[in-house]
């Protein structure tokens, strides 16, 4: 099975699936450090400023159906892949071999890291790391926007706020059996 976080910037998805892949045994996919790779850049600003918001979701898109045929991996996707279904189609699906789609049930679970805007605008104010988080009043028009994505696409969602790290990972663990 694959573990796949959602959740909006600053929701902990990095921090959270590192902590569960190393409980886990699995391997650790960070998909904004595979889009750098890709796209032979460091950071997101730099994505940015070579190919614009449609050079980051191109890429997103290349880098889930590339890792779409590993087994026992976390995930942790960057905050905008529920803009693509396509992304999550190939993530839930990643036991299927290519061209596969006869026995089409998904095996990765979509985990939603649900945390509050105050927190998340109290952990990246400041942070010009995130493009897509230049100003309060921007972040929180993307939050209420995507905020029904996130809850559509997720088989489990957590409320992160008063949860550490730690204590996030065990439920996921303990949730799905692993
Ligand atoms: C984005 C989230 C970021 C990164 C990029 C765009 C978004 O990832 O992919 O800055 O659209 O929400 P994190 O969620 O890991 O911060």
């Amino acid at each position: 099975m694959n573990i796949i976080l959602i959740g909006f910037m600053g929701s902990g998805k990095s921090a959270v699936a590192q902590c569960l892949s190393q409980m886990l045994g699995y391997s650790l996919v960070e998909m904004d450090d595979l889009v750098y790779q890709k796209t032979n850049t460091r950071n997101m600003p730099e994505v940015f400023e070579k190919g614009g918001e449609r050079l980051l979701r191109e890429t997103e898109i290349a880098i889930a159906k590339e890792v779409a045929t590993r087994k026992a991996m976390v995930v942790s996707t960057g905050g905008g892949v529920v803009l693509n279904k396509i992304i999550l189609d190939y993530l839930k699906n990643s036991f299927l071999k290519e061209g596969d789609s006869s026995t089409a049930s998904a095996n990765g679970k979509v985990i939603f890291l649900n945390a509050g805007f105050e927190q998340i605008a109290k952990r990246l104010e400041g942070d010009d790391s995130r493009p897509l988080f230049q100003n309060r009043e921007m972040a929180k028009k993307i939050y209420d926007f995507r905020l029904p994505l996130y809850i559509n696409y997720a088989d489990e969602m957590i409320d992160v706020d008063f949860l550490s790290v730690e204590k996030i990972a065990l439920q996921i663990k303990d949730t799905h059996g692993l």
